[in-house]
């Protein structure tokens, strides 16, 4: 049992006033923007508040309109409004200074057939810290365009510390946003992700002799000045590292953030200051053209590896002040979210200023529950299961292959995350308007975390796995927000929520209806009591499928 989650509204109204100020300049009327309502930042797309319920296609599938052609009618059908799509920088340019926009404008209108969004990715320099995705034209000019060296040898991946790379890249991206700007007026592009899980593989920082002279040399104190002017509002491991050196406002990467212990620590700061600098720079291109929202991934890694096992350098948590230091262009800060602890992992990147956005997560059943987390305990802009086109190809080949028993497990698990998405767009009016109050809360459930219990005004909702006549849901999982004093609404499956309030007064159920939603209207089902209520003791969701009920209190004293 948790209660963590009580005070996170506190610690929004304490820090509301360092959220980042919204561009307001190269946004034509009704653009995509994140906007501050109430407690919460949200993605506002022609005036009105949106939820990305989306996935993420295959590197390689949207580099064909035929490929493409018959998966977005199934991506729709499958509860999606938000697709994340590929475009690479060697498509855009292949030859220097000639773009070429005609698979974006494909996609664009493919994609608007089903009346679906785009997050675009845009994979140029870096992508799993590699750079296989530069024109060709680039590849082959290290000579303007410089590499890392690793372990002695140089290697093909471009150098973060290359102001010719960021220009030409920046450039192309911004040559990119400008299109967009002027031909998307139907706003289906939301937001673009700026390269692809940065960051150096394979060893913990660059050891080209550029990179060594900057690493033997001073911390820019441009970092130096924002830790120290945000340093209330730091990652708590980066702030425990600068703090044992004795928080120093000047000195060598080693002197400023070594770790006796751990020498990889300061290299991967130093590699997140170099890719930052080139990934604002970037950044701040494509937003001077048209400033739709920015966001940079992470590959995460496990708590074994070392920078260098994961892309040391790219966006974790405890570097995410040291992007902040480089600029102020991106707007978001997004975990690649493949680890179970994805409590963990959502709370390091929800912050006050930087919104939880999941680009990359695990599909199936698994997506189908932490939805309903990511998006009703921190207000997630958007989810998006990776390979989302995937189980479409892979359930014809299973089938043709007679593969029947993985074949099931894929389609059950697609259908439950259709079913947890439909349901969500069908709240998402209550939904975005409780973020706004921050009266909602999401929470997954199994054997281990089988109790939450939530403030919601002045109630406390005791959640824990279902249970009747001694049969115990095994997992569980929903969000409830309050739609009145005595009023919420809750969606999911497997769980039961009961309510105390203080001062003697006893809280009982006044009503609970199933219900659904037609055309974006509550339509009410069974009136539930007796079993389906345990005979008025909770507010159940039974283990047969995610649905939403609705619920109305009674107190007395
Ligand atoms: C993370 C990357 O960001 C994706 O593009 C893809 O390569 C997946 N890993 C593969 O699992």
């Amino acid at each position: 049992m948790t209660r963590q989650s009580l005070l996170l509204p506190l610690l929004f109204l304490l820090t509301a006033a360092a959220l980042p100020a919204q561009p307001t300049t190269n946004v034509p009327a009704g653009a995509p923007r994140l906007e501050r309502r109430g407690q919460v930042l949200q993605m506002v797309v022609d005036g009105k508040p949106f939820l990305m319920l989306a996935g993420e296609l295959n590197n390689s599938s949207s580099s064909s309109l035929r490929y493409m052609q018959p998966e977005w009618a199934q991506l729709a059908a499958l509860g999606l409004n938000t697709v994340l799509t590929p475009v690479s920088w060697e498509l855009v340019e292949p030859e220097e200074g000639r773009y070429d926009f005609t698979l974006v404008d494909g996609l664009l209108q493919q994609a608007r057939r089903e009346h679906l969004h785009l997050v675009l990715l845009w994979l140029a320099a870096w992508k799993n810290g590699m750079s296989s995705y530069p024109p060709v034209w680039v590849k082959q000019d290290p000579a303007r365009f410089p590499r890392v060296m690793l372990n002695g040898a140089v290697v093909e991946v471009l150098s973060p510390m290359a102001p010719a790379t960021a220009e030409a890249d920046g450039r192309a991206l911004a040559a990119l946003t400008a299109h967009l700007k002027t031909t998307d007026t139907e706003h289906t592009v939301l937001m673009l992700q700026v390269e692809n899980e940065v960051g150096i593989l394979g060893a913990s920082r660059d050891h080209s002799p550029a990179a060594e002279r900057a690493f033997a040399g001073p911390v820019p104190a441009e970092l130096l000045r924002h830790l120290a002017a945000h340093r209330g509002m730091l990652n708590a491991e980066l702030r425990a590292l600068w703090e044992g050196n004795g928080a120093r406002t000047s000195g060598t990467w080693t002197e400023v953030f070594g770790d006796p212990a751990d020498t990889t620590r300061a290299d991967e700061i130093f590699m997140a200051w170099q890719y930052a600098r080139y990934v604002q720079t970037v950044a701040a291109r494509a937003k001077g053209a048209y400033a739709l929202p920015l966001y940079v991934n992470a590959w995460l890694g496990n708590e074994k590896e070392k920078p260098g096992d994961f892309p040391s350098g790219g966006p974790k948590p405890r570097v995410m002040d040291v992007w902040k230091a480089a600029g102020s262009s991106m707007d978001l800060y997004s975990p690649d979210l493949y680890s179970p602890d994805v409590r963990g992992w959502c709370a390091l990147y929800h912050r006050p200023e930087n919104a939880l956005f999941i680009p990359e997560t695990n599909g199936g059943a698994q997506a189908a529950a932490n939805v309903f987390f990511a998006v009703g305990e921190h207000a997630a802009l958007g989810f998006s299961p990776f390979a989302i086109d995937a189980g479409l190809h892979a359930e014809a080949a299973d089938a043709a292959a007679g593969n029947l028993p993985s074949m099931e497990a894929m389609v059950r698990g697609r259908a439950e995350l259709s079913t947890s998405y439909k349901l969500l767009a069908a709240m998402m009016p209550e939904l975005l308007a409780a973020e706004e109050k921050g009266e909602i809360h999401g929470f997954v459930l199994d054997k281990t975390h089988s109790s939450f219990d939530f403030a919601m005004g002045d109630l406390i909702a005791h959640v824990s796995l279902d249970e009747i006549f001694g049969n115990r849901a095994q997992s569980g999982y929903g969000l409830i927000l309050a739609t009145g004093p005595n009023a919420f609404l809750g969606a999911g499956k497997g769980f039961r929520v009961s309510f105390t309030a203080g001062g003697g007064t006893q809280v009982g159920l006044a009503s609970v209806e199933e219900g659904t939603y037609e055309e974006g209207k509550w339509t009410p089902g069974r009136r539930l009591n007796g079993d389906e209520d345990d005979q008025g003791r909770a507010w159940r969701f039974d283990q047969r499928g995610a649905k939403a009920e609705k619920v109305v209190l009674y107190r007395t004293k």
